[in-house]
């Protein structure tokens, strides 16, 4: 069976007080109102992860996820956080290749693939995030585009890690612009995806849970979510407000 999952994307977003506030509101909601089946993720701020972890020890329907990590193990690399510094404080998930990271910070293919690596050997599951810009799907070459992010930051895993990989679709021309794809839109590429996965890992990838991103709200998480090959979402505006983030998580 798949891993439901809702993953929440803080980005750089609240205050440690408002962010230790929404994490309390979230575990709440939960523990009330959400099954088992559906695991909840907070990608918090680096700053918020201690604390925030701290709330969510009793909370094991929710898990702690950081946002970014280094490509590198340790060392003169002013102001990066370590895959290992995220273990420290509890993060189990680290989101990477978020679109916001490939174009603000130049993340390449290749970076990608040395940061899945280093998060893999220090136990943090990688929430890995692909998707296209307009231009590319007005061009009609977003599956090509898309596969290709994965083979060139994946397809050097062992089957044993690519076991171990949550991917993230976020077509980027849906991010935070209240365009949402529609939901045939997202399962034909959450198939496309899968069709790609199972080309080098087989009946692996039945396995891997393909989350959706971008405007994804409680209006139409349902409808998102009812695509065969789509799994969950991961979540940026909608998961600053506690009711609204767990209404999505309910939405399977
Ligand atoms: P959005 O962001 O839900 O605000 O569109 C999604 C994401 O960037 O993860």
């Amino acid at each position: 069976m798949r891993k439901k999952i809702v993953a929440g994307n803080w980005k750089m977003n609240n205050t440690l007080e408002e962010g230790k506030k929404l994490t309390s509101e979230v575990i709440n909601i939960v523990a009330d109102e959400l099954t088992d089946d559906v695991q909840v993720i907070l990608g918090t701020p680096a700053i918020h992860l201690d604390s925030v972890g701290k709330l969510l020890k009793d909370a094991p329907k929710v898990a702690l996820s950081a946002q970014n990590c280094s490509e590198h193990a340790a060392g003169a690399y002013t102001g990066e956080i370590s895959a290992k510094m995220l273990t420290s404080v509890g993060a189990e998930y680290v989101i990477l290749g978020h679109s916001e990271r490939r174009e603000y910070f130049n993340e390449s293919n290749e970076q990608l693939a040395k940061k899945v690596d280093i998060a893999l050997e220090n136990g943090l599951t990688p929430i890995f995030c692909c998707g296209e810009a307009l231009e590319i799907r007005e061009a009609g070459t977003q599956n090509e585009y898309v596969c290709q992010q994965l083979t060139e930051s994946l397809f050097h895993l062992s089957e044993e890690d690519f076991k171990k990989i949550v991917i993230a679709y976020e077509p980027i021309w849906a991010i935070g612009t209240g365009k949402t794809a529609s939901a045939a839109q997202a399962q034909e590429m959450h198939a496309a995806i899968r069709a790609h996965l199972t080309s080098k890992y087989g009946a692996a990838a039945e396995e891997t849970s393909i989350l959706y991103g971008g405007s994804c709200k409680p209006s139409n998480a349902n409808e998102i979510f009812a695509g065969k090959d789509v799994d969950g979402g991961l979540i940026g505006g909608a998961s600053l407000a506690a009711r609204d983030f767990v209404e999505i998580a309910k939405s399977f």
